[in-house]
């Protein structure tokens, strides 16, 4: 039987987003509000690959600054390559904690959990809008040893969180037990790309009851709270050191800005 508060009539974001990436994870209501979606804006699905690109060169980028404890909050349903592969592949020895709120996610957790190296793979079902909480849980407060470098990746989730001022206090209440050298990555959804496609795609997720606040280059800039970016700094996900299709990608196809910052 479907767990109650799966809710299968109710479209939600990462069972959207799995539909879009062409998964099979999600449900008809799901399926609907995508459909009006890509209507509206053909190039989601460009844009939602551009964004697991931006994941994966984001992640492999920190691992290979020599970070071993990864914290990835708003992980959505698996999809090859996750982030433990990518940061296993560069270090085995990392760990990786999954912090989603989707009930539907935590379902699929298993599936995620299998490490591809001698590190760890934990799931946390937990809310970023409590940072305190996911820190109190055992897979951090136990397996990460926070005297040492941590890097939080925030990919395509705070565009649900719609205040700007709440989404800084959380990025920064994330980022304060951390030590020197913790790295943040965030890619966050825009419409400076495509103004009306933008606009139709964030009315559809609103009015699904999914929100979506999407924001302006230097909006998702002051998401860092000051944090000092490494290059080419905060621009659509595709032209962060791109390789890949990200050469073949055109810039108005892609509703994300990203970047990457350290802690000094
Ligand atoms: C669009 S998906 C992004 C998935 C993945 N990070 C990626 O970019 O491929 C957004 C995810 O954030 C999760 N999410 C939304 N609000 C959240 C919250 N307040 N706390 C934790 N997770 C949240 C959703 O459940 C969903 O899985």
């Amino acid at each position: 039987m479907t767990p109650p508060e799966l809710r299968p009539d109710v479209p939600h974001s990462a069972r959207i987003y799995d539909y879009v990436l062409g998964g099979k994870d999600n449900f008809e209501a799901d399926r609907v509000a995508a459909e009006k979606m890509l209507e509206g804006m053909p190039s989601l699905r460009a844009s939602m690959r551009a964004n697991r690109r931006f994941m994966v060169k984001a992640a492999r980028f920190l691992a290979r600054k020599g970070i071993r404890q990864f914290l990835d909050v708003g992980t959505g349903l698996p999809t090859h390559p996750n982030l433990h592969e990518v940061v296993q592949g560069e270090a085995p020895d990392a760990k990786v904690v999954y912090v989603d709120n989707d009930p539907l996610v935590l379902v699929h957790a298993r599936a995620l959990l299998i490490p591809v190296g001698t590190g760890t793979v934990s799931y946390l079902d937990a809310d970023l809008r409590e940072p305190e909480a996911i820190f109190a849980a055992p897979p951090v407060k136990d397996g990460f040893d926070l005297s040492r470098p941590v890097a939080v990746t925030l990919i395509a989730v705070l565009q649900h969180i719609v205040d700007d001022e709440i989404a800084r206090d959380i990025v920064s209440r994330i980022m304060a037990p951390l030590a020197p050298g913790s790295g943040l990555a965030i890619a966050a959804v825009t419409t400076e790309n495509d103004q009306q496609g933008g606009d139709h795609t964030v009315q559809t997720y609103n009015r699904s009851g999914v929100p979506v606040h999407p924001r302006s280059r230097d909006e998702v800039t002051s998401l860092f709270g000051g944090l000092p970016t490494v290059d080419p700094g905060v621009v659509f996900v595709h032209q962060w050191r791109p390789e890949g299709e990200d050469a073949e990608t055109a810039d108005k196809d892609v509703a994300m800005y990203g970047g990457v910052a350290f802690k000094n």
